[in-house]
């Protein structure tokens, strides 16, 4: 199988992505002309405790069933900076202060590895291929999972390492109040949930004005419960690309200065 297909630009044609989810290691050949994922991809089960070492594994697994040889992106769930891990809310402790870049690139012989936050790979994704195709200026793409994950993209360029799902929103942590998990927790109903979703968004939408808001993570697939009810001020639209958008992103990170 081929590793770093190349055009006749120079430019990569092809990248390879991972997305490391709470439940699943998947990863694909990525079409970046397209963002479109070539043939299947593998999902292997993510290994329990989620070590730096025990994951780095099962994703040279993954990558092993490719072939694929050449650089790769990586989503983590938490803040990266120069491959360096800085946070774990919702993942195993041990992971802060580790260079995963490294951990990552050792198992793999040496492949070059750029490592970034999965929310920021989602919105690259979608800025480019999904929900903000054809749409220019300010864009924040939110992931409403166990926690809230951000990315903010200003005409196609990434702001590494927004994490809005922290900011305090009247009194309380932003992902604490709106995280799709609160809402299952909870047995809340899209009508309730929809009321603290829109005072996160208010806050984010009154510090930095963005021009459109694209709603990620598993409950936009439901979107049409709970977009319309949304009261804040900056369009929502709902993510598209569904769960391939944390792989591409990965692929389109790897091909590009995305990290600081
Ligand atoms: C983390 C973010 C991450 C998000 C979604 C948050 O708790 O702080 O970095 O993007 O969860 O996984």
């Amino acid at each position: 199988m081929t590793s770093t297909g190349s055009g006749s630009d120079n430019a990569p044609r092809q990248g390879f992505g991972i997305d490391v989810g709470g439940s699943g290691i998947k990863g694909a050949i990525v079409d970046l002309d397209t963002g479109q994922l070539v043939g299947d991809r593998i999902k292997l089960p993510t290994p329990q405790p989620a070590t730096p070492e025990a994951v780095a594994k099962t994703i040279a697994e993954v990558v092993d069933g490719f072939g694929w040889t050449g650089h790769l992106g990586v989503t983590y769930p938490g803040v990266v900076t120069h491959g360096i891990v800085q946070t774990a809310a919702n993942v195993d402790k041990s992971w802060i202060g580790t260079n995963a870049r490294d951990i990552i690139s050792a198992e793999l012989n040496g492949q070059e590895v750029t490592i970034l936050n999965d929310a920021d790979a989602a919105g690259l994704a979608e800025e480019r291929y999904g929900a903000g195709k054809g749409h220019e200026g300010l864009v924040v793409l939110l992931t409403f999972g166990t926690g809230i994950g951000s990315a903010v993209i200003h005409n196609g360029k990434l702001i590494p390492n927004t994490e809005f799902g922290h900011l305090e929103v009247g009194g309380k942590e932003a992902e604490h109040r709106a995280a799709s998990s609160v809402k299952e927790k909870n047995g809340w109903t899209y009508e309730k949930w929809t009321k603290q979703v829109t005072k996160v968004l208010v806050a984010i939408e009154n510090a930095i004005w963005p021009d459109l808001f694209i709603a990620g993570g598993g409950i936009s697939r439901k979107a049409d419960k709970w977009v319309h009810l949304l009261e804040n001020r900056t369009p929502v639209v709902p993510a598209v690309l569904e769960n391939a958008a944390g792989i591409v992103g990965a692929a389109m990170a790897s091909t590009r200065d995305v990290t600081h």
